[in-house]
């Protein structure tokens, strides 16, 4: 079966993608390249989040990649850094520039990086000729030229003239099939940087080899965004607990009341099959027993608790109840394995976050392998301050959700495979 990436990209669909987690897996390592002397041109992801001077809000994506920087470096090679950064739209946009991403790495490295304001072109290509082993340069916005998301081939191969070595650490966009991901490695040899070697790890194991029991919490407002990821755990989770806004077209399904709660009308049929489909699989899909309901969505109105399938017509569910929260804090104590993507109710509002906060702290105590996907969840598991007690938090939120659906990375699979 195929599927149309959002890239522009081809990729192969294996219903269960076990088999597509261990490939990818087996991918050539930056470690397994001799770099000393070597030009290396390094994609990683510092698709940040900038507030409205400009500031960096979160320099996750920029920290996570310190390690495969300093790798080369130390190796004796030079690293010329690609990035994209937000939906330019193939122009120039002035507030897209990598600048603070560039000054923000100066600091955390404690070395100078060379920024230039364009990705290719004369200056670029007379700058990187000239690095020295241990220079760092940090090209511009790969997404100011609109052939980077056309993966356009003239285009790939102007960035891999730039350098002697590919290396691919940019997991957040490795479901995007760009030039700066998937055209430069027809040029160069290519290779997977630390991270995302990490991440195919952590990530894969999920799909091949989870201890059990396996349990995977899956909330955020809607279902159909994680329908593929159901499809595919449900095969492999011994129970999945659901919060957040995809509660209520289950419930729906289920002909239960749901009020004015938001449910995606046409998933309903959908839903339906999916519980169909776990019981026949042995997995229990765990539906909240009471939620926290109000008239509207924000803080200060008047909160109610009310159980499964009664929520009155004018009220909509926006949480998880203590009953739920008992019902899935036993489940999870017993977890060996916990996949995590979704917060369990509005967690913005204050009014709305106890359950995705008393979920998140339960998981800072367990002893269970503990993978957070997607970038909701990880911004709860921040403003908490327990990012640190989990096994692994994705960097990727797209990626993540089309790799553990089973759907081939195509940056990844564009890389060296292991000798
Ligand atoms: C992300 O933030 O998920 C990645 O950087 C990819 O960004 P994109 O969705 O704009 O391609």
């Amino acid at each position: 079966m195929g599927i149309f990436l959002p890239g522009g990209g081809f990729s192969l669909i294996y219903r269960g993608g076990d088999k597509l987690a261990a490939m990818q897996i087996r991918k050539l390592s930056v470690k397994d390249l001799d770099l000393k002397d070597k030009r290396v041109l390094v994609r990683v992801d510092f698709n940040v989040s900038l507030d409205e001077e400009g500031k960096i809000r979160d320099d996750t994506r920029i920290r996570a990649v310190l390690p495969t920087i300093k790798y080369i470096l130390e190796e004796g090679a030079s690293l010329i850094l690609l990035s994209h950064l937000g939906r330019p739209g193939g122009k120039v946009v002035e507030k897209l520039r990598l600048n603070p991403v560039a000054h923000r790495l100066e600091e955390l490295i404690g070395r100078p990086v060379l920024k230039m304001d364009e990705c290719v072109g004369n200056r670029v290509r007379q700058t990187t000729r000239g690095t020295k082993p241990g220079d760092i340069v940090l090209l511009e916005n790969t997404r100011f030229h609109k052939e980077e998301s056309q993966n356009n081939p003239e285009f790939a191969r102007k960035l891999a003239d730039l350098a002697d070595l590919f290396v691919n650490d940019a997991f957040g966009a490795a479901h995007r099939a760009h030039a700066s991901t998937v055209g430069v490695t027809r040029f160069l040899p290519a290779a997977a940087g630390l991270l995302m070697q990490r991440e195919l790890e952590m990530l894969g194991e999920l799909l091949t080899n989870p201890r059990i029991p396996f349990v995977a919490i899956l909330g955020g407002a809607k279902i159909s965004d994680k329908i593929g990821i159901l499809h595919n755990f449900l095969k492999r989770c011994q129970d999945i607990l659901v919060g957040g806004g995809m509660t209520y077209t289950f419930l729906k399904a289920e002909g239960a009341q749901v009020g004015r709660s938001l449910v995606e009308e046409e998933k309903i049929e959908e839903a339906r099959e999916i519980l169909k489909e776990a019981s026949g699989e042995g997995c229990r899909i765990r539906l909240p027993l009471d939620h926290l309901v109000a008239r509207e969505a924000r803080d200060g109105v008047g909160v109610r608790l009310v159980d499964r399938g009664e929520i009155p017509p004018d009220y909509l569910g926006l949480d998880i109840g203590p009953r739920t929260i008992e019902l899935f804090s036993g489940i999870i104590r017993e977890a060996r394995t916990i996949f995590w993507n979704g917060p369990l109710g509005m967690f913005e509002l204050i009014s709305f976050s106890q359950g995705t906060r008393a979920i998140a702290e339960l998981l800072a105590e367990s002893g269970a392998t503990v993978v957070i996907g997607g970038g909701e969840t990880v911004s709860a598991v921040k403003k908490l301050g327990i990012e640190g007690k989990m096994t692994h938090v994705s960097t990727g939120g797209g990626a993540s959700l089309s790799f553990l659906q089973g759907i081939e990375l195509p940056a990844v699979a564009s890389l060296m495979d292991k000798k």
